[in-house]
């Protein structure tokens, strides 16, 4: 998730651009860059890390110009370097580009472009969206005209902003399913950012770029046409957000704005790597690997960890193929079992937490092959192991992962139904995984919209001393991360065990009142789960149980139930439940007054032992 942004009017648009992205670097940045026309040319400023790096460099020319572009880089394709820093430029250099989003063909387009003696300078699928423009531009059209014709050749999800030394008052701007809001000044000015909350301190009027329109923001005003160039309409509104609550795009806090944003994330994860009935997922290890691989260890912690359980459940069951999870804390100072044909997978949302770190340098002793499920593009996990699949689920801010989890959950399917497909494995039923995968990102949205049921159980709940999660196999593991979701935001102590374990000494813990969360979207053993549900009644506790829309077999049964779209799959059906459960951990912390993003002693990523 990148930031962009652009100006173009009176003021010193350098100035303006700055701060500008000053403002969008809570959607995180390794890199940003700045492209403004000045003297005839178009300058192009660039820097890894920290904005003050930029800035540091743009303070030593101190331009002036009415027109720039700005970028803060959240990385997917390539590390955050300077030359895969935004803004790129076309073959020519009379364009230069922003992007934020992930171009699916961009390597055939790039062999396409290198065949025709194009030379780029990055790794970037961006810098490609720039020769196709430049290409296009070429041709002596309007700048508009150009990324309109570029555009029907690019797939993926984007949003570019598009800057030519030719046409110093213009910038142009286009989305598809990436964000990209126009900002309409007064005196002279207008503006285009990925949210209000860039520009906010300039204007109070937006409009949302709706997806495939292009539009042409000059100092006198804004033009949008279709692709095919035929003028369209702005619905213009009036936003009185303060940039704080801006940044969280209008939510209280971070946790809910990312708990929102899933089903968007699953897309960018899933982005590239599905064809019609496959997995793609490139840069893996080359197929004799695949084939001699016999047991899977996962090492993580906290919710990286419950990934990684569900990550268990999936191999064995799909692949029979032997998986351990391990906590980091625990397998550096054990004695792991670990034979040459093993693989040692990382999933950590940070890719900074010291305890996997320390893990994965014990494998790298061990000669053992590495594989990383990795947030953060460049982090120390993504750049140690041997290769990594990163979750593309933009900057997590709050503590509580949500969007990070869900994002893991789904690239260890992708990379199961990838080993799968290299141990030519027929009884896998790839297609039909890859169908249901398509389909997930709806279900998720699908359940965002039980908020108003989980509000009311919150309500009831918020004051419970203790709270039960329970299922069986894949719903087990959905417990133990919702359970720990509960437990850090709103600090109430759980009990979280697999549905069969109670009887075994947790049951001794329920009274009267006690609330009693059972995952039941697993139907084969329906009526075992049945049986621990009437356990809990017997003695008092209070059931929620969580299943899908097509089963009211509960409906009697449980005090209450919440009913989820089914997702063809049982992986995934355990998965989508995570979801009214996230809400529900968060709308108790509310009611409790808690402080949400930030939890009382804990912190973002541990980077110490
Ligand atoms: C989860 O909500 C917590 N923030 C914590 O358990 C976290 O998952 C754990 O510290 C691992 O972090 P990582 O994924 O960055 O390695």
């Amino acid at each position: 998730m990148c930031g962009i942004a652009g100006y173009v009017g009176q003021r010193n648009a350098v100035d303006v651009v700055l701060d500008m992205i000053k403002r969008l670097e809570y959607r995180g940045y390794d890199s940003t860059g700045i492209a403004f026309p000045v003297d005839g040319e178009l300058r192009i400023l660039k820097r890894a890390g920290k904005l003050s790096e930029l800035k540091a460099v743009v303070d030593d020319e101190n331009p002036s110009s009415h027109q720039a572009i700005v970028h803060s880089r959240w990385a997917t394709h390539g590390a955050p370097t300077d030359l895969n820093a935004h803004p790129h430029y076309d073959h020519g250099a009379r364009i230069a580009l922003i992007h934020n989003g992930i171009i699916e063909n961009y390597i055939e387009l790039k062999e396409e472009l290198v065949r025709h003696g194009h030379i780029f300078q990055s790794e970037t699928d961006s810098e490609v969206a720039a020769h196709i423009v430049g290409q296009e531009y070429q041709e002596g059209v309007p700048l508009e005209e150009a990324v309109r014709r570029a555009v029907k050749k690019l797939r993926g999800a984007f949003a570019f902003v598009v800057v030519s030394v030719d046409e110093p008052d213009k910038v142009v701007c286009v989305r598809n399913a990436s964000p990209l809001v126009i900002g309409f000044g007064k005196d002279g000015e207008n503006m285009v950012a990925s949210d209000i909350t860039a520009m906010l301190p300039y204007t109070k009027q937006f409009a949302i770029l709706e997806n495939d329109m292009v539009a042409v923001v000059t100092p006198d005003g804004v033009k949008v046409t279709n692709l095919n160039g035929r003028p369209v309409d702005l619905e213009t509104f009036e936003a009185n957000y303060d940039v704080k609550s801006a940044e969280k795009g209008g939510y209280d806090h971070f946790m809910l704005k990312e708990i929102h944003e899933q089903p968007d994330v699953v897309r960018q994860c899933l982005a590239g790597r599905l064809s019609e009935k496959t997995v793609t997922l490139d840069g893996l290890f080359s197929d004799h690997v695949w084939q001699e691989i016999d047991r899977v260890n996962i090492i993580a912690c906290g919710t990286a960890y419950h990934a990684g359980l569900m990550g268990k459940y999936l191999f064995e069951k799909m692949l029979q193929l032997p998986t351990d999870v391990h906590f980091s804390s625990e397998f550096r100072y054990g004695e792991p079992i670990l034979s040459p044909r093993s693989l040692a997978v990382f999933i950590s949302q940070s890719g900074e937490t010291a305890d996997s770190l320390a893990a994965l340098k014990l494998c790298q002793q061990h000669r053992i092959r590495t594989l990383g499920i990795v947030n953060v593009v460049g982090s120390s996990i993504a750049r140690e192991v041997d290769k990594v699949l990163f979750t593309q689920a933009g900057p997590e801010i709050s503590v509580a992962s949500t969007k990070a989890y869900v994002a893991q959950a789904i690239v260890l399917m992708l990379l199961g139904i990838h080993i799968a497909q290299k141990k030519e494995m027929p009884g896998v039923r790839t297609a039909d995984l890859v169908q249901a995968l398509r389909n997930f990102p709806d279900a998720v949205q699908e359940a965002l919209d039980l908020e108003g049921q989980m509000q009311e159980i919150a309500k009831k709940f918020a004051d419970s001393s203790l709270v039960f999660f329970l299922g069986r196999r894949a719903d087990a593991n959905i417990a133990l991360e919702a359970a720990l979701k509960l437990k850090e935001i709103a600090y109430i102590p759980t009990q979280e065990c697999p549905a069969g374990e109670m009887k075994h000494g947790p049951l001794a813990l329920i009274d009267q009142g006690t609330l009693a969360v059972f995952g039941a979207t697993d139907k084969e053993i329906r009526e075992k789960l049945v049986s621990n549900i009437k356990e809990i009644q017997a003695r008092g506790g209070h059931v929620l149980a969580l299943t899908g829309n097509d089963d009211d077999s509960l409906d009697k049964i449980a005090e209450d139930v919440v009913k989820l779209p089914p997702c063809d799959d049982p992986y995934l059906d355990a998965l989508v439940s995570i979801v009214p459960l996230q809400m529900l951990a968060y709308y108790m912390a509310k009611e409790r007054g808690c402080e949400i993003d930030q939890p009382r002693n804990l912190a973002k990523s541990v980077t110490v032992e």
